[in-house]
């Protein structure tokens, strides 16, 4: 099976090329090689290749840039995609889609599931919504996977943020009332593979299982580091209020968690905890 990624350099792209360059064929593209503003140079070049199934990672990830860049926001993050999904068309192959939790207004309080209406709050979540309808409008075979709170070894996230902060300062925050999944981009390129030739397509949602704020989060992160003797100045991560971010230009949703019924129904397997996940992740990679 051969199968082109995009977005090869980023955090998903570049776990998803390397969990899967012994086990398929993989051509990936990374933002030097390929820019998805170029929608010609777009076509051309992946037109190049026959492959079976085509994974977009790449996005215009910077929530607050994209409030300024709303343009460029949507030609990367919804006519591209549109353009990715008329070429696997024509070739007849199935384009996997990664998109946000960030498309829902976050009203809601339990965990929100593929029939629910997208409300975006921000040009970001926008722009992704657009890009899910563009992709899913072009041909019906294609999968739309939506993912939260994206975290692994490939490019500094969240959790690296906060555990840098942690060996500098006695005191770190994060944020207490804003609640999603952290996923390991370990877990989604385990999962992916069976969707590359079965007929699922559509909307799916997949994330750790579980939910929690970013406080929790970073709290966890840190026991995690603690209990493996990684020596940290601060021991507590106090409490933020989202609207003490007064720098974020983009709205973000409070309550971001996705349902994954979807997923387990289809599969059969339910996704490991989001704790399991940060805990291996923190072992494996965070240095001594
Ligand atoms: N990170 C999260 O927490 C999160 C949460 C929910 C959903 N997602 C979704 O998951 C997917 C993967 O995100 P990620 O975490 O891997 O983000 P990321 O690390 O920011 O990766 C995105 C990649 O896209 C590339 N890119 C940006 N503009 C481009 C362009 N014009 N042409 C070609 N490539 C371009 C970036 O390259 P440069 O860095 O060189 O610009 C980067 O390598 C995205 O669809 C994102 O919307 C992410």
């Amino acid at each position: 099976m051969k199968i082109v990624i995009i977005g090869s350099g980023g955090r998903l792209g570049a776990a998803l090329t390397r969990e899967y360059r012994d086990k398929f064929d993989v051509v990936g593209f990374n933002h030097a090689q390929l820019d998805l503003t170029n929608f010609e140079q777009v076509r051309e070049k992946v037109t190049a290749f026959d492959f079976g199934v085509l994974i977009n990672c790449a996005a215009f990830t910077n929530v607050d840039l994209c409030e300024m860049q709303r343009e460029q926001a949507f030609q990367i993050n919804a006519e591209a995609p549109r353009v990715l999904a008329e070429i696997c068309r024509e070739k007849k192959a199935k384009l996997i889609h990664f998109s946000t939790d960030y498309v829902f207004d976050g009203e809601k309080r339990e965990p929100y599931t593929e029939d629910d209406a997208a409300k975006p709050l921000s040009v970001y979540g926008e722009s992704k919504r657009e890009g899910e309808k563009l992709v899913l409008h072009t041909q019906d075979r294609h999968l739309v996977v939506r993912v939260s709170w994206v975290f692994g070894p490939d490019r500094p996230s969240f959790v690296d943020g906060v555990i840098k902060q942690a060996r500098e300062n006695e005191h770190v925050e994060a944020i207490a009332d804003k609640i999603s999944t952290p996923t390991y981009t370990r877990d989604i390129a385990q999962v992916l593979p069976q969707f590359f030739e079965n007929d699922v397509s559509g909307l799916l949602h997949f994330a750790n299982a579980g939910e929690c704020s970013w406080q929790e989060y970073a709290q966890f992160s840190l026991d995690c580091c603690r209990s493996l003797g990684i020596p940290l100045k601060a021991k507590t991560v106090g409490a933020l209020k989202l609207s003490d971010m007064k720098n974020w230009i983009a709205r973000r949703p409070v309550y971001s968690v996705l349902s994954t019924t979807k997923y387990i129904a289809i599969t059969g397997s339910t996704p490991r905890g989001w704790r399991d996940a940060v805990g291996d992740y923190v072992r494996e990679f965070v240095p001594r």
